[in-house]
Order: structure tokens, then sequence, then C-alpha cells
């Protein structure tokens, strides 16, 4: 098959690489000049376990091609992936500029597919709200070329970190379309990986396609939210949340996935889809009240980690910089682990809340740092290292959970530091442990050992 994946983002690179490597033909499309001529020179401009391997082993073979055109490779294509951004727009909604611009390139290139050739299947890959895939229809067919073409929903599920894993051996595979011939089209593309992972294909109608998306994300984040406020209350009431969640988590109706309690969700994802299926809810007449609840409890819980750092070091409203002279290392840039991804880092909201407080701090991530050096440059300091990030400084605070943090050498930390604080965002230690190691520990939803 060949195919034209249009975005070369997060979910635009780990598809055209996926694609390639099952043996289909992959032209990526992106229109950052800059980016492209760098993936043209063999450079992956993201960090993703797994993908750099890919990429240059199919590069070489010529399966992988990259253009700033789409033009390029619209006229002998099967598929033509949408895989741009949909930001958040003002009011909450998914803001469809790119992907509109998209259907109307793709339009005004069709032309140049011959007349007998068979309908091009253009396929939603872009998180979009109901209705998108009609849209992106009309703009398409507005182009007049009479040429055949359908275009379907194929939402997509990876994660980032394991975006790789995710995409060659997926749980489910869904795919919102009308006829057949578009169903077979995409059973061609993903039969490899669904042969490897024994996932699971639905067919069903574009519009409920769009809208699992949606639900997916919805009923993670409520689980995230949930354990949160629980880890919460535990923490009121003396209970321990490594606890309730291991035990709640063994009955099979609840299942242990995501119910980890820790400083509350962002990522490019979660808060942009949440406010966009929020948007859709009201705009049908149907508010999703629990969803409503789950983006407040998040606001909160991003709060969480500072507050405790306030609390702490008896901070109190008022005084102009409360934490002036105090020097924070920061372990953790990423929204979570095994990405460079930075977009909604709860670490962004918490050096932004303890410099505003007068405190200064060194920053440490193994994959984030040139991403944050490009947001907010000089506002903090840089350790290559994450012992040395610790130097004098006043405590560690931890946000992201690279493996490395866990397994750090906890007494050659706490030679760095001025003195023995930890706050943990992401419960990397046990209470008991770190009591014995004589550290003052603040974690969530544990105990705090004073
Ligand atoms: N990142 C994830 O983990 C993830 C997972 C599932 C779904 N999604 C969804 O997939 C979509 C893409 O997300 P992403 O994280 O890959 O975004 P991204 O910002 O990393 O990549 C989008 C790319 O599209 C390019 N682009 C914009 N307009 C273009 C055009 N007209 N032609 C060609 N390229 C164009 C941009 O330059 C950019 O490189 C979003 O809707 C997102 O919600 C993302």
């Amino acid at each position: 098959m060949r195919v034209l994946v249009i975005g070369s983002g997060y979910v635009g690179l780990v598809a055209a690489a996926c694609f390639a490597e099952a043996g289909h033909s992959v032209l990526g499309v992106d229109v950052d000049a800059a980016k492209l001529e760098g993936l043209q020179r063999g450079e992956v401009p993201i960090f993703e376990p797994g993908l750099e391997v890919i990429f240059q082993r199919h590069l070489a073979s010529g399966r992988l091609a990259f253009s700033t055109d789409l033009r390029t490779g619209i006229a002998d294509a099967d598929a033509a992936f949408i895989c741009v951004g949909t930001p958040q727009s003002e009011d909450g909604s998914a803001d469809l500029r790119f992907v509109l611009r998209v259907a109307q390139q793709i339009g005004a290139a069709l032309s140049l597919r011959p007349k007998e050739a068979p309908p091009l299947i253009v396929v939603d890959k872009s998180t979009v709200p109901v209705g998108t895939a009609a849209r992106v229809h009309g703009v398409i067919a507005a182009t007049g070329t009479g040429r055949d073409f359908e275009v379907i929903s194929n939402p997509e599920f990876l994660r980032e970190g394991s975006a790789i894993e995710d995409f060659l051996k997926p749980d489910r595979v869904v795919v919102g379309c009308q006829s057949d011939f578009a169903e077979g089209v995409m059973k061609a593309l993903y039969e490899p990986f669904l042969k490897a992972s024994g996932g699971q294909w639905f067919r069903m109608d574009p519009t409920s396609a769009e809208l699992t998306k949606y639900a997916a994300n919805a009923m993670l984040a409520l689980r995230i939210s949930f354990i949160n406020e629980i880890a919460r209350l535990c923490e009121s009431v003396g209970a321990d949340v490594d606890y309730v969640r291991a035990a709640i988590g063994a009955d099979h109706r609840i299942g242990s996935a995501f119910l980890n309690p820790g400083p509350g969700f962002g990522g490019s994802c979660f808060p942009k889809d949440l406010q966009a299926l929020l948007k859709t809810g009201r705009e049908y007449g149907h508010p999703l009240m629990s969803l409503a609840t789950t983006v407040e409890a998040n606001r909160h819980q991003k709060q969480v980690v500072a507050s405790k750092i306030r609390a702490y070091y008896g901070v109190e409203g008022g005084a102009p910089a409360p934490l002036a002279g105090l020097h924070f290392a920061l372990w953790g840039l990423a929204f979570k682990a095994h990405t460079d991804d930075i977009r909604e880092s709860m670490s962004l909201e918490l050096i932004d809340s303890l410099t505003a407080l007068g405190a200064t701090l060194t920053v440490h991530d193994f994959e984030a740092m040139p991403a944050v050096k490009a947001k907010i440059g000089g506002k903090v300091s840089y350790a290559d290292d994450l012992i040395a990030c610790c130097e004098g400084a006043d405590a560690l605070v931890i946000a992201t959970e690279w493996p490395a943090y866990k397994a750090a050498d906890l007494a050659a930390v706490a030679a760095k530091l001025k003195a023995k604080v930890m706050f943990d965002g992401r419960n990397l230690f046990r209470p008991e442990a770190m009591k014995s190691a004589g550290w003052t520990y603040h974690s969530i939803g544990r105990r705090s050992v004073p």
C-alpha cells in the first residue's frame, strides 16, 4: 500500500515509521520546512523510544520519504492520514484550523489522481470532535475535482513514551467508515499490527469513532483524578493510598491501570481533549458533569506539590517573596517519563509557582531540557546530571517518574543537598524507608515523614 502521512509530529512520525515497518511505502509531509529538512537528513526531532531505529531503517530502505508538499504523494496514494495538531481554542473546543487546511490541500491536489484511480481514503487520525469527518468531506468535495474519495475516522490511541510499541501492537484499531472498500484498505494497512498483538478490530460509523477517542481519554483522566482525590483524603484521615489502590485494583472489575496518584495530569492530549468533550456535551445539551469535576480536581491537584512546599516552609499569604533565599533541585520536566514532551507539564506550573514566591531552581530531565530551555530560558539553572542538580539545594522536588530517579543513589543526593528534604510528586519511594534513612519526606496520599 502507498500511504501519505500529513503532519510529522508525535503521531504522524510514529505512524509513518510503523507503516513503513509493516512493508508499506510511506511519504511523510509537514509544513515545517526546518523539521522536514532535518527528517530528510535523518534527524528525528522528538524523543520516542524505538523510533530512531525504525526511522533510520526505512529511510535507508527507501520505504520512508519526506516532503513539504503533499501533492508529491497524492496521485498514487491508497490512503492519506491527517495527523496535524488540534489544539484547544479559546472556548475549549478543538481548533480544526490545521485539519481543515489539510482538507483544502488534499482537495486542491486530488485532480492529480488518474480518473480511473480507486477512491482515495482520507483518514482523520488527529483527535477531532464529532462531525469532523463530514466537515473534511465537505471541504474536499467543494473543490469539485470529480475524483473519488471517502473520509473516514481512525483515532489514534498511542501513548507518548511507548508510542512505537502501542502502534505496532495495538489493543484495538477503531475505523469509522461508510464503505467496505475503505474498511478493506484500512485492514490491509493494519493487519500486520493486529496479527502481532491479537488486538481487536472495530468498524463503526465515523461519529462513533470520533467520540470513542474522547470517551477513552475522558475515562482515563477520570481514573487519575479519582485516585488523586482518594490520595488527598488518605492524607487527611491518615491512610496510605498505596494500600488502597493496590487493593481496589485487584478487583477485576476495576483493574490497577491508571490508579497512580501524582501531581495532576498534563500533556498534549488530556487537558485539551477533556475541554473539547465538555464543549461537545454543552453544544448537544448534555453537560458532562463527571468530566467537569475531573477537570476541576486536576486543576487542584496541579497545585498540590507547591502547596506542600509552601506549608513546609511556613509561607503565609501577603509577604512579597516568602521563599526568597531558598533553592530547589527539580527532577523531571516532561509531563511524564520516557518523552521529551513538555506540553501542559506540571513541572512548568511548579517552576512558575516557586519562582513567583522568590525561590530559585536547578532542574534536570533526561530528554526534556532542550524544550524547557527554548521555552523559559534562564528562568532556572540546568544540570546535566541528576546528582549535580542537587548541589546546595534546600530540598529535592520530583515531578516526573523517570525510572533512573527511583534508582538514584539517595546517599549521594543527600550529600549534595543542604538538608535531607524531599517533595516527591510521583511516590517513587516508600515513606518508611525514607524515615529510616533520616529524610524529611512528603509524597502524595501517604503520611509525611516530618
Ligand atoms: N501526541 C500524542 O500522544 C497523541 C496521541 C493520540 C492522538 N493525538 C492527536 O494527534 C494529533 C497530532 O498530535 P501530535 O502530538 O502528533 O501533534 P504535533 O504538534 O507533534 O504534530 C503536528 C504536526 O503537524 C504539522 N502540520 C500542521 N499543519 C500542517 C499542514 N497543513 N500540512 C502538513 N503538516 C502540518 C506541524 O508542523 C507538526 O509537525 C492531535 O490531534 C492529537 O490530539 C496525539
